[in-house]
């Protein structure tokens, strides 16, 4: 069978969209699981808009074996320069170089005529290709381009060395009828097209992303560009999840094969919501907390007699692990570490020692540790210790009858700072009295309380979104003790919102 080819774009599309932003420790764990997962292409950065992002660039370049590795360009030198700078040393390196073709963006955003955009193209291609053999080009705002001209522009790329173009759905406007017709006329009309590969990236604007890239690939494309979560720019990206499931769940209407583990997905998925704090809906699909739940009545009867009456795939074949009790107090260091390998998570000695310290806490806290657990321990333990501050201690005074104080201590470096707030109850005095350390007031957007398990023992996991003036950011702590998991998820907020700065 043909092959789709899966390049993922969570760590630049995804990393890029507001909140979503990781630092280079937690990018480079996203791409260990999407090497993991099978992707075949992995878009880690755009080292242009930033050293962090060069840098987390050349790392994830230094480290991934099987998957080629893409950074993203504008048709400018520099920003290729850069971008080269981050791949090199990859085993397949891509450059992603891109220009807008749409007249509304080259008329306001470029503010360059359509011949000038042409030139553009080719220089950068061309340009790109002196360093790296594969590189792609995308037609940004591909789908409200005059087709004649995005023609031209894909003709002129592929002359200039191109060897991927890409159809970007920028503004997720198009429709699958319309997308199908528009891969149709670019197989006809752009010169040497049979010599490359087709892509599509499509956004999510109008909730079409996935069905937008399913109808381009029954149209003949080859590579589609997702995220895990569906997450990116606005309404986001076409969901890898969904794109992967729908092309295995029905092979027989594609007729397409793909290299991702589906098995990993759940997996993967639930990384990226640690670590970014985007919880897709419960209704989302595959990924979704209920989107295997079968509560009706009649469903569950149905499902009894046959699960095929309402399962068209199975919770297995996406990795939703079993809630099998797995370790607890008395387990030993060999039975964590069997067991966190097979959760996929490969720690180094010194990671395990701190890692294993954490599991006993826990599990002197709670009676038995689940997978989840051990997934949301090795996650918080991440995002803990990848920013400016961690918590030290906290003591909080509360009661209906009198007005709420907290003091919290943060280490900060080498230092140590404590201060003393009033607030609305014991959170927002825990808040305060962090906002007093680090000596930045946040607007608090949301804040979320969910349980990792069941059970009254189970670990809490807090979810906050802070706003600074116009910059937002998400953060996650997770602990037995509620307020412990708000106080994290605060901080992991403010560190995020530090490193973005
Ligand atoms: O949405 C878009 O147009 C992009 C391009 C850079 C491919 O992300
Ligand atoms: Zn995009």
């Amino acid at each position: 069978m043909e092959k789709v080819k899966i390049f993922d774009t969570t760590l630049r599309d995804g990393e890029q969209s507001p909140g979503c932003s990781m630092n280079t420790a937690e990018k480079a764990e996203v791409a260990r699981y999407l090497e993991r997962l099978g992707v075949d292409v992995i878009e880690a950065g755009f080292p242009a808009s930033s050293p962090d992002d060069l840098k987390a660039v050349q790392h994830i370049a230094g480290t991934v074996k099987n998957a080629a590795v893409c950074a993203l360009a504008r048709c400018v030198k520099s920003d290729i320069d850069a971008a080269w700078e981050g791949v090199r040393t990859a085993r397949t390196p891509r450059i992603h170089t891109f220009l807008a073709t749409s007249p509304i963006h080259m008329k306001y955003k470029l503010k360059k005529e359509p011949d000038e955009v042409l030139a553009m193209i080719r220089e950068g291609v061309a340009y790109a290709k002196t360093y790296c053999d594969d590189v792609e080009f995308s037609a940004e705002d591909a789908t409200r381009s005059d087709r004649n001209f995005l023609a031209k522009a894909f003709s002129a790329a592929v002359k200039a060395g191109a060897t991927v173009l890409n159809v970007a759905d920028t503004v997720g406007y198009t429709t699958p009828a319309e997308m199908a017709g528009l891969i149709a006329y670019l197989k006809k009309h752009v010169e040497g097209i049979d010599e490359v590969e087709l892509s599509v990236h499509c956004h999510n604007d109008l909730g079409m992303a996935t069905a937008n890239t399913l109808a381009a690939v029954a149209a003949g494309v080859r590579q589609v560009e997702c995220t895990v979560n569906g997450i990116g720019e606005r309404a986001g990206n076409a969901a890898l999840e969904e794109v992967v499931m729908a092309l295995v769940t029905r092979r027989d209407a594609y007729q397409l094969d793909c290299s991702v583990n589906t098995r990993q997905i759940y997996r993967t998925s639930h990384l990226v919501q640690n670590i970014t704090g985007f919880i897709p809906p419960p209704n989302k699909a595959v990924v979704g907390s209920n989107a295997f739940a079968h509560e009706a009545g009649i469903h569950q009867h149905g499902m009894l007699a046959s699960r095929d009456t309402y399962e068209i795939m199975t919770p297995e074949s996406v990795g939703i692990p079993e809630m099998a009790i797995v370790l607890g107090k008395h387990s030993g260091r060999h039975a964590f570490e069997e067991r966190l390998a097979s959760l996929g998570y490969y720690l180094n000695p010194h990671e395990l020692d701190a890692a294993f310290e954490r599991f006993k806490i826990l599990s002197d806290k709670k009676k038995v540790v689940q997978d989840r657990d051990l997934e949301a321990l090795i996650s918080s333990h991440i995002s803990e210790n990848a920013g400016r501050y961690t918590l030290v201690s906290f003591v909080v005074n509360s009661g209906n009858t009198i007005s709420t104080t907290a003091i919290v201590k943060l280490s900060d470096g080498e230092q140590e700072i404590e201060r003393v707030a009033i607030g609305e109850g014991p959170v927002d005095a825990a808040f305060q009295a962090v906002n007093k350390i680090t000596g930045i007031d946040f607007i608090l957007e949301s804040y979320r309380l969910n349980s990792v398990t069941g059970g009254e023992d189970a670990i809490g996991e807090a979810v906050v979104r802070l706003r600074k003036d116009n910059h937002s950011v998400s953060g996650r702590g997770f602990s037995t003790d509620i307020l412990e998991a708000s106080i994290k998820s605060y901080i992991n907020g403010v560190n995020r919102y530090i490193l973005e700065q």
